[in-house]
């Protein structure tokens, strides 16, 4: 497995692969690796010859009061873990190297980042544009894996790669789970035995949502005060949004005739998690 440092090194790299005919696959992370992100691993070598991991905790998509300085990282193991993977090579940029001075350039969509997180991240999505962007004009890749954990991230990389006429793919891995449910998350790491528990109304409320639409509830407000009643029992916990929105435009929705995505975030003591489901009400 190589180890890459620098934008030079990295493109390089690449557009040696692509002399040699070889496809790339890209897997974007902020590192502290588990079980979700090496799904999209596993993904990802399927689809390509060659499979790119770069570990970057991105500060231009955390705000002012969030979890930047503690954000959790363990390169040695990352780097086990990625090799155990069958990853081909790991980009591992530095912040400096990633937005030297005089940096002045940011993506930012009109309509996508004004939903869900985006309400209460208000400078996030613009970050994440931005370094995915500079990930893409680096790492070359034919293939993108982002997942479904991070619905609205998902939806704003695949328009922005569209609108911005990237040649790359963007396929999409599913959440994983622990085994109670809770969805894997880095940030996990920062939860308390009693926190995890109460953790668990995230998952737990994607599924009390599914009964009761399944029971024959078409009110989605309804199901929604239910929802927020339902994560309020869990001791720490504070609702950022429970939300019922179009998948496409994540647009607010009370509409159950077609698929809709139900997203939440939940802070449970001062961590901040989020899950989603969609919901297909005909099923
Ligand atoms: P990070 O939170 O490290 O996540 C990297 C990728 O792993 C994202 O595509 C995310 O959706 C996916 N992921 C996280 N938890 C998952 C789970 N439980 N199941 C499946 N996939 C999961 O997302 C970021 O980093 C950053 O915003 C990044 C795109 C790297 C830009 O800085």
């Amino acid at each position: 497995m190589d180890i890459i440092k620098t934008k030079a090194q990295m493109q390089e790299w690449s557009k040696k692969r692509q002399r040699e005919s070889k496809t790339i696959c890209f897997v974007p992370t902020m590192g502290y690796l588990h079980k979700g992100h090496i799904s999209l691993m596993e993904k990802g070598k399927s689809l390509c010859d060659t499979l790119v991991v770069s570990i970057f905790v991105n500060p231009t998509q955390f705000g002012p009061n969030e979890d930047l300085a503690s954000y959790p990282s363990d390169i040695e193991n990352d780097l086990a873990l990625a090799e155990k993977a069958g990853v081909t090579a790991v980009f591992l940029p530095t912040k400096d190297h990633i937005y030297p001075e005089n940096f002045q350039t940011e993506i930012n969509l009109k309509s996508l980042p004004n939903f869900l997180c985006g309400k209460f991240r208000p400078i996030h999505f613009s970050g994440v544009a931005t370094v995915v962007t500079k990930l893409f004009n680096i790492v070359m890749p034919d293939i993108a894996v982002f997942g479904q954990k991070d619905y609205q991230q998902l939806q704003i990389i695949r328009q922005l790669t569209l609108d911005l006429d990237f040649d790359v793919k963007i396929v999409a891995g599913p959440i994983i789970r622990e085994k109670d449910g809770l969805a894997m998350s880095s940030r996990n790491a920062y939860l308390s035995a009693s926190q995890k528990k109460s953790a668990l109304s995230l998952s737990k409320s994607l599924h009390l949502a599914r009964e009761l639409i399944a029971k024959g509830e078409k009110n989605l407000v309804t199901i929604r005060n239910q929802i927020e009643a339902f994560i309020c029992t869990f001791p720490e916990t504070t609702i950022e949004y429970v939300s019922f929105c179009d998948p496409e435009t994540l647009e607010d929705t009370d509409s159950i005739e077609n698929q809709i995505l139900l997203a939440l975030a939940v802070k449970v003591g001062k961590t901040r998690l989020i899950d989603n489901a969609l919901i297909d009400p005909a099923q």
